[in-house]
């Protein structure tokens, strides 16, 4: 099987094509610090066989923090648990991989003042950001190096660069939020030029021969936004400056569902019998399994040469299998159905299943920010604690 032959990803040595696709935990300690649960979390996927991990996305400076219990990335973060996290995924060879990030004017911190390219109201959170002065964006790209060393020296395989679904760089590279007329806004030559200064920067810091990946947002969900050949182009000259592998995915989006679709892959009467369309404006939304693929596709037929990661609603070996045949993405990565199991890679292994139990029914991203993640429809207890939480909370959507 294609899926299980051992191959090659830049420097690193990958035991299966089914990768964790980034995915915060909501599990750090307030300074963003690296707890005991984070460490069995982690461990747990290690040991289900999962080829990769990528991590939910770390922070480089606190005030580019999405999310309450974010893990850190900075020089204030203890190194020494970071150290711990990697040595307990390194004890089932297997990679992991540091995202991060930085949320811009994108978060659910309250005592933060945003940043943003320009001065506009988020369009998720309606957070009125300060626009960064040209000083600041040179620090900031210095804080996503200083970042990347620190991961090296904690011992992470690589860096993926979080460059999509609406958080800083995603902001900087859209029409939309960049209203900037310095050389960091207008053309796209100028709007480009974050993502590949933290990139460039990034890889004079660590190396030529380490990892490097990003998430990257090929075109908003607008339509008067970033357009697919320009998030194509990115890509392109991502490439040629040495980038290891792409995760296409949406840049700016109206909404989370739009980039976490509910119900990716299931059939309508498993979206039906999972009984949570009910608290959904009683909409049963079914979304096409590897809902990205037209990404991929798209790089693949305009000169992108670099391995393609696809992310979003993959749900099935068979589809996995098929994708691989036909030389449409080179590896998978599976956010929500790794909440759910995460010995899944096991379990599809040894044929225990062809489809994941997940159902992509969002009820653990509402929790970000609040509970460690976790699949809240296990078991009775835990379904009714969500609805309980759901009637106390508005929740994000
Ligand atoms: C609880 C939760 C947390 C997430 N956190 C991150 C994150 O930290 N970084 C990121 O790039 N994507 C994050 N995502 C998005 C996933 O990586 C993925 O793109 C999305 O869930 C679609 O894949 P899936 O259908 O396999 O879940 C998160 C998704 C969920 C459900
Ligand atoms: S709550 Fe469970 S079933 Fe629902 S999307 Fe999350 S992991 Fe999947």
């Amino acid at each position: 099987m294609l899926l299980f032959e051992e191959t090659s990803l830049a420097n690193l040595t990958i035991k299966n094509k089914i990768f964790r696709a980034a995915t915060s935990e909501t599990a750090a300690n307030e300074n963003g610090d690296i707890t005991e649960n984070l460490i069995d979390f982690y461990r747990k996927l290690a040991k289900g066989g999962t080829g990769l991990i990528f991590t939910g996305h770390m922070y480089v400076e606190k005030e580019g923090q999405y999310a309450p219990y974010q893990v850190g990335l900075t020089e204030h973060n203890n190194l020494n648990r970071l150290r711990d996290l990697v040595s307990a995924v390194h004890e089932f060879n297997v990679p992991i991989i540091a995202e991060l990030s930085h949320c811009g004017s994108q978060t659910m911190m309250s005592d933060v003042n945003t940043k943003a390219p320009s001065v506009l109201p988020n369009l998720i959170y309606g957070n009125q950001p300060f626009e960064l002065s040209e000083k600041e964006i040179a620090q900031l790209i210095n804080k996503f190096k200083k970042s990347a060393s620190i991961a090296m020296l904690a011992g992470f395989d690589g860096i993926h660069i979080h460059g999509g679904n609406g958080y800083l760089i995603s902001q900087f590279s859209s029409p939309i939020t960049n209203r900037r007329k310095d050389r960091w806004g207008g053309t796209s030559d100028n709007r480009n030029r974050f993502f590949l200064e933290i990139y460039k920067a990034i890889r004079k810091e660590i190396g030529p021969n380490k990892f490097i990946s990003a998430r990257v947002g090929i075109k908003d969900v607008q339509p008067n936004g970033l357009s697919k050949n320009e998030g194509v182009d990115r890509v392109k000259i991502l490439q040629n400056l040495g980038i290891n592998a792409v995760e296409p995915t949406f840049n700016l989006m109206n909404t989370y569902r739009d980039n976490i679709k509910p119900f990716a892959g299931n059939s309508r009467l498993k979206s039906f019998l999972s009984g949570t369309f009910i608290f959904d404006k009683l909409k049963i939304q079914n979304h096409q399994e590897g809902y990205y693929l037209t990404l991929c596709d798209e790089l693949r037929l305009n000169g992108v040469t670099i391995p393609k990661i696809l992310v979003g609603g993959v749900r099935t070996l068979t589809f996995m299998e098929q994708v691989l045949l036909e030389k449409r993405a080179d590896f998978f990565a599976l956010s929500r159905p790794f909440i759910r199991e995460p010995n899944l890679v096991e379990k599809i292994k040894l044929q225990k299943t062809n489809q994941v139990a997940c159902v992509s029914c969002n009820m653990c991203f509402k929790h970000e920010g609040y509970h460690q993640t976790q699949c809240w429809r296990t078991n009775i207890s835990s379904i009714i604690r969500h609805l309980l939480f759901s009637l106390r909370h508005s929740l994000n959507n």
